[in-house]
């Protein structure tokens, strides 16, 4: 799997210092406002755990699951909601727990949804964000690391659901995704 990878362009101990970081602001700027953070599967899984344990506050826990990716590398820009949430955001401050933010097509369509339904305010918080990619404008909030426009995995983020365990972030090297395209 590590032999997949040419580079690692955000290491265990930078994520940890990211999670640490946006922990405390987000205890900061959500006191008293007893947020949900609703993680966007598959790809929040390891971020959505080591961040909420740097929220001190109370916050509920929510997740749905979208797809713009149906595999391969690149956005369909069509957005499918999977799995909805078990919860209503209605009257809610909600932070949205993001791996990264590309095309801007998911988070810009997430956000309309739970504002249609009540919620008083929505903001994103991602670990990563590709702004060069963005085909709809949006700004996270909450950004742990801009990168350039490369496709990356693990810690969450994957390629054809593999490489999601990973514990760092790491740039795929492009044979890994020709060879498997050209099949
Ligand atoms: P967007 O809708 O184009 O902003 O893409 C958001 C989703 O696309 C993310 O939640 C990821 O699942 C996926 N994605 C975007 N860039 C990458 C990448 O570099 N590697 C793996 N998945 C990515």
């Amino acid at each position: 799997m590590h032999n997949d990878i040419s580079e690692i362009l955000v290491s265990e101990k930078e994520i940890d210092h990211i999670c640490t970081e946006l922990g405390q602001t987000l205890t900061h700027d959500y006191k008293d406002k007893n947020p949900i953070l609703i993680g966007l599967l598959k790809g929040c899984v390891p971020f959505m755990s080591d961040l909420s344990k740097k929220i001190e506050l109370k916050v509920d826990m929510a997740y749905m699951s979208v797809s713009s990716y149906h595999g391969g590398i690149s956005s369909s820009g069509d957005v499918k909601i999977k799995m909805d949430l078990d919860i209503s955001v209605s009257g809610r401050h909600v932070i949205i727990v993001e791996d990264i933010v590309d095309t801007g097509n998911t988070i810009v369509t997430i956000v309309e949804l739970l504002k249609h339904r009540g919620a008083l305010s929505v903001e994103i918080a991602t670990l990563l964000d590709k702004p060069e990619g963005r085909t709809k404008p949006y700004v996270p909030k909450y950004v742990g690391k801009t990168i350039p426009k490369l496709f990356v995995v693990g810690y969450g983020l994957d390629y054809n659901e593999y490489y999601r365990n990973l514990p760092y972030v790491g740039v795929l090297k492009p044979e890994v995704y020709t060879s498997e395209e050209s099949k």
